[in-house]
């Protein structure tokens, strides 16, 4: 099995001082607990920030054994660098903005330089550390940069990176001021991960609207190779929380808590103490729930364990506040003596104090306002093992996508809080043991081993597929090969395609017209007497003849169903009908009317809905729908219907681009052959060719055609290659 590197900014355990001395203790955040029983079981390093400086560790004894014996290798910041980063862009920035709270965000260029000086800190490490066979897994908001960073200094290497907070949609994300840099840093690995798929729609979004690279199927090409998004909702160690409720440890705390708690039904609540959570909103709703429910006082507790978390940032300073004056007040305002509402814990607790409080606990509140996944919903799933307990989740937790047999609520809705309250302690235990057994089985299937192997298993696979494009690059070498063979040749075919070969996308088709410099080109070959360019093309006829009308070229219009022979005129393939256009035009139609920016263009023989200047996300999920729609529709018609880039069309079955080909290819004997194209229509194309002949994809991607090149532009050097030479 190949080493692991996991990097995040916090290690599975963190140094902390007290009363003078340094302690090893494991550190809070999903990301740690999550991640530390799997790391474990393989070999594997993870390399991150102690929690303290590195001169406190020097002068610890023993701390730096204990953290390397534990596989966690620190890096070293810096006081000042730890108050900008982490204090600063990191949860005064990112965490906020990522968060859906815009207003809480601060802009700072010094917190964005030292992000820039620790980003580059850990690339520094890493790189020092990382073997050519070693798979490189980042996590998390505090380093998004260092995947590029790492790629600089390692270009080869497996890097995968894993967001554990939500990616937010693009009109929160376009307020960074350095959100092109945050995407060029996470575009250095080869994978990126999150929790769900809103959050990486959200991620693919951005990333087609400020970097210009679009996305099919979560894969972005890029120039030297392909990047994919994905989502991986992170799982539990499900084995490790369900069996320690059985454990003699469990037992003993769960005893203890009980004699504190009486007989009372217990509410739980855990997180760290952070305004995502939704904390105050919780404690208002449950002051409510008694207000209205008399008949639950001295019958219900609410145990708040609130962990201390980042506690020198100014908005968590105040929360605290808020909720240690809300506690006060609702137990000051129900409190009898022998009975408070409110149990409050400040502080972390241990693992099997924690599974104790789950598994007694009757009901679950977990009502984050944002979170990424929340864990303690799954933890708690896990605890039941008699299947009774009650989970109140909140719909804007990553983890409600997954457990929806829990009560699932809108945490701005007080009054649905008050009634889910309710609703979940008067639940009949049939109800409960139904839902939590189909939340359980989901959790045991997918846990945490399963999420991580998945995610590696995924980068891996990634990485064979940029391996197996590389292999598919015209090289040097071989451009010089394909054009000796040229040169040689005394009867060459060229079949180009337009869009996207030999001239670049432009949002309306009417305005990518062929400028001069490729006019003068395509010119330049059809001096050549032992030289046939066909044009073989999705436009319609009076485009092409408009624009190519005058070369000596031949022309093939609307994938196939004209021709024009060099010196010749316009010819259909075969007897063709276009009846069926009357019953397809509204229905393109109703389409454009749902979907702004998209129109309809009508050729002779088919009918094409074009979305590109739509709303991106918008125009995939209508050209989703229009295919659907149509197929029903246009299987007894004789009709096809085929996705293009970024358009639908439908057009008679019996045309396509390969029957063109085959047509042109019929007409002589050549001795050379070369196809060129860059979407799906051309891979008909691809297939009429004979294995002798030169076929060339533009972009990455699976195809039949023997190679490929990246981009528009490195088809035009190619070919001008070409006409130098001969
Ligand atoms: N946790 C803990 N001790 C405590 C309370 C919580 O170790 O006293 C752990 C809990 O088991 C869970 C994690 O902290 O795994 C919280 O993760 P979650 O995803 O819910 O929230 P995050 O802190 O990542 O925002
Ligand atoms: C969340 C973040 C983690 C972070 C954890 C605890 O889970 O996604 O990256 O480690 O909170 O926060 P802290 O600031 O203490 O590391």
């Amino acid at each position: 099995m190949r080493r692991l590197l996991i990097v995040s900014n916090r290690l599975p355990v963190t140094v902390q001082e007290k009363k003078g001395d340094l302690h090893v203790e494991p550190s809070v955040g999903g990301l740690a607990t999550g991640l530390s029983s799997w790391y474990k079981s393989r070999d594997s390093i993870w390399i991150g920030w102690p929690g303290t400086t590195g001169k406190k560790i020097k002068r610890g004894k023993d701390i730096l054994e204990k953290l390397l014996s534990a596989n966690c290798h620190p890096v070293s910041i810096s006081q000042q660098d730890v108050e900008a980063h982490y204090h600063g862009i990191c949860n005064r920035t990112i965490w906020p903005l990522f968060h859906y709270f815009p207003l809480y965000a601060e802009y700072s260029e010094g917190f964005w330089e030292a992000y820039e000086r620790v980003n580059t800190a850990f690339a520094n490490v890493v790189a020092g550390i990382a073997k050519p066979n070693d798979i490189i897994w980042i996590h998390d908001y505090h380093l998004m940069l260092l995947p590029k960073l790492l790629r600089e200094r390692l270009p080869k290497a497996t890097m995968g990176f894993f967001l554990h907070i939500p990616f937010p949609s693009f009109e929160i994300f376009r307020l960074l001021p350095w959100r092109n840099q945050i995407l060029e840093g996470l575009l250095g690995a080869d994978l990126v991960g999150f929790h769900n798929y809103d959050y990486t729609g959200h991620f693919l979004d951005s990333v087609h609207r400020l970097l210009g690279y679009e996305a099919a199927m979560g894969q972005i090409t890029l120039a030297d190779r392909i990047v994919r998004a994905d989502a991986f909702p992170m799982g539990i160690n499900y084995q490790q929380f369900s069996s320690a409720v059985q454990d003699s440890k469990t037992h003993a705390e769960r005893k203890r808590f009980r004699k504190k708690l009486g007989d009372c039904q217990v509410i739980l609540s855990v997180d760290r103490l952070d305004y995502t959570k939704g904390i105050p909103q919780r404690l208002e709703a449950f002051s409510a729930f008694l207000e209205r429910n008399p008949k639950f006082l001295r019958k219900v507790i609410l145990v708040l364990l609130v962990v201390p978390s980042r506690t020198r940032v100014g908005r968590y300073m105040q929360l605290k506040k808020e909720v240690d004056g809300l506690v006060g007040e609702i137990n000051g305002k129900y409190g009898t003596i022998g009975w408070m509402p409110i149990w409050y814990l400040y502080r972390s607790l241990r693992f099997h104090s924690l599974v104790a409080l789950y598994s007694l606990a009757d009901v679950a509140l977990v009502t984050p306002l944002r979170d990424g996944m929340n864990l303690i919903a799954k933890e708690y799933t896990a605890t039941k093992t008699d299947g009774k307990g009650v989970l109140i989740l909140s719909e804007t937790a990553g983890a409600a996508q997954e457990l929806g047999e829990a009560i699932i609520v809108n945490t701005n809705n007080h009054e649905e809080l008050v009634q889910a309250l309710t609703k979940a302690l008067e639940m009949s235990e049939q109800e409960q043991i139904e839902h939590n057994r189909i939340m359980q089985k989901r959790l045991r299937r997918y846990d945490v081993v399963r999420w991580a192997d998945e995610f590696v298993d995924k980068l891996l696979n990634t990485k064979k597929l940029q391996q197996e494009m590389k292999e598919k690059t015209l090289t040097f070498e071989m451009q010089r090969k394909l054009v000796n063979a040229f040169k040689e040749s005394n009867n060459a075919l060229l079949l180009l395609d337009y869009d996207g070969t030999l001239t670049p996308f432009s949002p309306k088709p009417v305005d990518a017209i062929p400028g001069a410099r490729l006019l003068t080109l395509l010119e330049e070959f059809t001096r050549n007497p032992r030289t046939e360019v066909v044009l073989i093309s999705g436009r319609d006829k009076d485009t092409l003849e408009k624009w190519f009308g005058s070369f000596n070229v031949g022309l093939v219009a609307e994938h196939g169903a004209w021709i024009k022979e060099k010196g010749g005129g316009w010819e259909t393939i075969e007897a063709l009908t276009s009846d069926w256009k009357e019953e397809i035009y509204p229905i393109l139609e109703s389409w454009v009317d749902r979907t702004p920016g998209s129109f309809i263009e009508e050729k002779e023989f088919s009918l094409v809905w074009h979305y590109r200047k739509a709303n991106p996300k918008l125009g995939e999920i209508r050209a989703r729908e229009l295919i659907n729609n149509l197929s029903n529709i246009t299987a007894n018609l004789n009709l096809h219907v085929l996705e293009g880039n970024k358009i639908v069309e439908v057009k008679n079955t019996d045309i396509n681009k390969g029957r063109a080909a085959l047509k042109c290819m019929s007409k002589e004997e050549w001795d050379f052959i070369l196809a060129i194209g860059d979407d799906w229509t051309d891979e008909d194309t691809f297939k009429a060719l004979p294995p002798t002949a030169w076929s060339i994809k533009v972009g990455f991607g699976a195809s039949a055609a023997r190679f490929s090149l990246s981009s528009q532009s490195e088809v035009i050097s190619l070919l001008r290659k070409m006409v130098r030479r001969r």
